[in-house]
């Protein structure tokens, strides 16, 4: 596979981290130095379907296709208001592609859903099942957070990406993980229960729970290992990767991986300090970013890397 457009979209409202000191016991000195992370963009006035199209519609533009050509859908989406229809069915739909010769899925793997999302773009080009797919990673991460926890609600940010792949031989390497650790990062939809539910203290609502330390600890240790070995199987060496482009959790996270991978500060873009943590979107919104500022440019080699609830990782390499 290879990419041949890219395109993202964020909500106009820009909370900084003095804005939430308004209402929580947290201060901007303390989500700064723990994080990185100095404003999130927060979804208002906007609908979050529409913010996901917009990033779909201009990674189209910008791979020179119209959206009749795209024969895939997959869109990456832990926090989204729908759970049916899935989101990618109403960006379809939001396109204007008619189908019925263009399926549509979506995919939670968590942070790592874009990756995730995208290894499955290269299985379906190289079975021939699809020429043109449009991926998109779209989160609003922030309706998960309990607004009351200084803890979550700090972290987190909303925004969508997409990029367009097609048939093509920029894929160097991929390798997707998952250890089962299916309470280290928790959150659950709320549901009515039926007259017949009979358990005793069922959760009909679980804002998002984290184990943060537990996670930074399985981040920095994942990551780092499995960047090495990407490389060591791809018969690379670090320098030979251009741009590292990792999951936006925490500024410390990537900044302690990228101490383990004695790698230059310039590899690493970074957009937590802006975004937050946008989920799956991270990485795509980074590429976005890297190639319409034409830092990322085609030939380079990139990384991406990324980890994510539970717990999953995912590696690629690849030509952009
Ligand atoms: N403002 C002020 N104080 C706070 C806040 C806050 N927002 N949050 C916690 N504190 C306090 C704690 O109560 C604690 O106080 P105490 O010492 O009196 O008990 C103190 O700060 C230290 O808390 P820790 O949790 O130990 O702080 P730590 O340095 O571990 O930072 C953090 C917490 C930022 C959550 C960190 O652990 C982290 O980033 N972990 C990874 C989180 C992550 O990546 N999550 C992924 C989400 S999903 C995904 O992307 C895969």
């Amino acid at each position: 596979m290879k990419i041949i457009g890219t395109g993202s979209a964020l909500p106009k409202k820009i909370v900084t981290n003095d804005m939430l000191s308004e209402f929580l016991d947290t201060s901007d000195e303390w989500v700064t130095a723990r994080t990185g992370i100095n404003t999130r963009h927060i979804i208002t006035t906007e609908r979050f379907e529409d913010l996901a199209t917009e990033a779909a519609g201009r990674a189209i533009d910008a791979s020179g296709l119209c959206p009749d050509d795209i024969d895939f859908i997959i869109c990456s989406n832990v926090s989204n208001l729908y759970v049916t229809p899935h989101l990618s069915a109403i960006i379809q739909a939001n396109l204007g592609i008619k189908g019925p010769n263009c399926p549509t899925m979506d995919v939670n793997s968590a942070c790592v859903g874009f990756v995730y999302g995208l290894d499955l773009c290269d299985a379906l080009l190289t079975t021939g099942r699809a020429r043109n797919i449009l991926l998109v990673a779209a989160e609003e991460c922030t309706r998960f957070c309990d607004w009351n926890d200084r803890n979550c609600t700090v972290l987190f940010g909303d925004g969508a990406a997409a990029v367009v792949v097609t048939k093509g031989d920029s894929l160097i390497y991929s390798k997707l993980t998952s250890v089962p650790m299916p309470d280290v990062i928790v959150y659950k939809n709320p549901m009515e229960p039926t007259p017949y539910e009979t358990r005793e203290g069922i959760d009909t609502r679980m804002p998002l729970q984290m184990k943060g330390r537990e996670v930074f600890r399985m981040a920095v240790t994942s990551a780092s290992r499995d960047i090495s070995k990407a490389v060591d199987t791809a018969g690379l060496s670090l320098d030979d990767i251009d741009h590292f482009l990792l999951h936006q959790a925490n500024l410390r996270i990537n900044e302690a991986i990228r101490e383990n991978l004695k790698q230059p500060d310039s590899k690493f873009p970074t957009n937590v300090q802006r975004f937050g943590n946008t989920s799956s979107a991270s990485i795509p919104l980074l590429l976005d970013e890297g190639v319409r500022e034409g830092r990322i440019r085609r030939g380079d080699t990139m990384l991406f890397s990324a980890f994510g609830a539970g717990f999953v990782t995912g590696t690629m390499i690849l030509k952009y």
